[in-house]
């Protein structure tokens, strides 16, 4: 097996990570975890989306979020070398991320037409034409798209989800101007071999450089589907810092992989994250803390009580 020297770590838990909290989390709190994440060495993270508050009000501060982000009113000293996405899911998102310089916008579809009625409210082909228009503005505007489909392993709906509506997606997607697919597996039903068809059939129309994986952790499956991607060729992945996560409208779905978690799979397979575990299980710490919940990265667990034995000893 060829393995990489190194894979691109995109962290999602100020998006993914948040977006589900019932408590109010401050733009404060996550402005600090943005700033936890990156001095950490994460260099791509998407940090809100400009989706409709009514529906998803955890993202409602995506203004003051981004005006944190880039230094204040009229400001824009945030780090060059870290790409900042965002969610979009129509024109008027589009039109409001603008004003801030997202470095890339990502248009999220869905494999299962039942989700996408109940994450966006209207079918896969109305997704489709919603987007298209979103995608070619922000590329004039030098912004890269990323699209995103949600589902491609099993839907909380219509339950298995054939490779084929991947394959269609991807395609429409890739028509419309996405540049980078994300195949994601919204529930944690993917076992290895599903992920690994999902994944094939994305690659029927995209080189595999230009596709990441994004593996909620429901199951337990997330790190062996980690694995099973990067076996076929994948390079990136989204990930959350102490494995927060989950989407409103996937009931029951818990977080993404915990980023802690792949940093340590990866640097033990001598593949390069540019990331500081020991940083990283501090930041995924104060933000569990912060939510009151235990952290839900494994390696970060150990990591700090074996930092709190050694610092009692
Ligand atoms: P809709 O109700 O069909 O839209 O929602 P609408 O055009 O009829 O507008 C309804 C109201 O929302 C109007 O306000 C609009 O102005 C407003 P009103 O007139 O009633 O006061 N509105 C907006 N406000 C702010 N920003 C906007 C915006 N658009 C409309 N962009 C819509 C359609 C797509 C807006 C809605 O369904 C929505 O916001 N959905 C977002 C759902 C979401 O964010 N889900 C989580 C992210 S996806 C995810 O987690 C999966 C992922 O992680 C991958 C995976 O794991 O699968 C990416
Ligand atoms: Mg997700």
């Amino acid at each position: 097996m060829n393995y990489p020297d190194s894979v691109l770590i995109i962290d999602v838990s100020p998006r993914d990570g948040l977006q589900n909290e019932q408590q109010n989390v401050p733009t404060e709190i996550k402005h600090q975890l943005i700033n936890g994440l990156i001095d950490a060495g994460i260099k791509k993270l998407e940090v809100t989306s400009f989706v409709s508050p009514k529906w998803v009000p955890q993202m409602g501060d995506n203004t003051e979020l981004m005006t944190a982000i880039n230094g204040g009113v009229g400001h824009l000293n945030r780090r060059e070398d870290v790409c900042y996405s965002v969610l979009v899911p129509n024109m008027r998102g589009l039109e409001s991320a603008l004003d801030y310089h997202p470095d890339e916008i990502v248009i999220f579809g869905s494999a299962s037409e039942a989700f996408s009625q109940k994450n966006i409210n209207c079918s896969i082909d109305e997704s489709i034409e919603r987007f298209a228009p979103v995608a070619a503005e922000a590329k004039a505007q030098g912004i890269k798209v990323r699209g995103v489909i949600s589902c491609t392993a099993g839907c909380p709906y219509e339950g298995d989800i054939a490779p084929s509506q991947v394959a269609y997606v991807t395609k429409r997607l890739l028509e419309i101007g996405a540049e980078h697919i994300g195949i994601a597996d919204t529930i944690g039903v993917g076992t290895p071999i599903k992920v690994q068809n999902a994944l094939k059939a994305a690659m029927e129309y995209i080189d595999v450089a230009d596709i990441s994986g994004h593996f909620h952790d429901t199951y337990g499956q997330a790190l062996a589907n980690t694995l099973a991607a990067l076996q076929l060729g994948v390079r990136q992945f989204d990930t959350s810092v102490a494995g927060l996560g989950g989407c409103p409208y996937a009931k029951g779905a818990t977080g993404n992989v915990a980023t802690e978690d792949v940093v340590f799979m990866f640097h033990g397979m001598g593949i390069e994250t540019g990331i500081d575990l020991g940083k990283l299980a501090q930041a995924g710490q104060r933000i569990s803390d912060y939510l009151g919940r235990a952290n839900g990265s494994r390696v970060a667990r150990t990591l700090l009580s074996k930092k709190l034995d050694q610092a009692k000893s």
